[in-house]
């Protein structure tokens, strides 16, 4: 399955720590890439650093235009999950969801366009409770996931500088 993040609503000046966020969570849990609809070059280098260091193919862009990247998605046979607490509970549609190829999810900072609930195919709540972008990515992919059989946990990242080798006490990290 190809899952590709997109981060509405990103303000440079509150938002960097948390979008970043947003793309570890993406790239760790099984996503191909995060497109962020804001300008902000220290964000995306940030991901993309981590991917060079830690391996991996996931990719972090800006882009203009979040409406054109929605429909070019939707066009090639795509589909739209906007992930909102006033959306759908994700229990009612995972399965509907999670029988698609191709899934852009996206999620918010403070406010989204008001565009996006008519655009996406789905608008999901991860819970009709408020709470965060990271936790509801996380718990959606976790659950998709699931759903499909496949364990973004166990997951190889190839190439990268530097492999982390599990262990109980202390931290153990391979240069490579
Ligand atoms: C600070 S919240 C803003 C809450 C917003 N009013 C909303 O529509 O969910 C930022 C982002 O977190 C995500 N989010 C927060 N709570 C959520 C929930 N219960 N289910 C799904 N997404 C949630 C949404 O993507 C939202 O745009």
């Amino acid at each position: 399955m190809n899952i590709v993040v997109l981060r509405l609503g990103h303000r440079p000046e509150r938002d960097q720590r948390v979008t970043t966020h947003v793309g570890l969570t993406a790239r760790a849990l099984g996503a191909s890439g995060m497109l962020l609809a804001s300008d902000d070059r220290g964000v995306i280098n940030s991901i993309n650093e981590v991917t060079r260091r830690w391996g991996g193919d996931f990719f972090a862009r800006s882009v203009d235009s979040w409406k054109q990247e929605v429909r070019q998605w939707q066009e090639s046979g795509g589909n739209v999950v906007h992930l909102t607490m006033y959306g759908q509970n994700l229990p009612g549609v995972l399965d509907e969801i999670s029988g698609t190829e191709s899934v852009m999810v996206v999620v918010g900072a403070e406010k989204v366009p008001p565009d996006i609930y008519q655009v996406a195919d789905w608008n999901v709540a991860v819970g009709s409770q408020p709470h965060s972008e990271i936790a509801s990515l996380a718990v959606f992919l976790d659950r998709l996931h699931a759903t499909r059989g496949t364990d973004p946990l166990t997951q190889a990242f190839q190439g990268g500088t530097l492999k982390i080798i599990p262990s109980v006490r202390g931290k153990i990290v391979k240069e490579v």
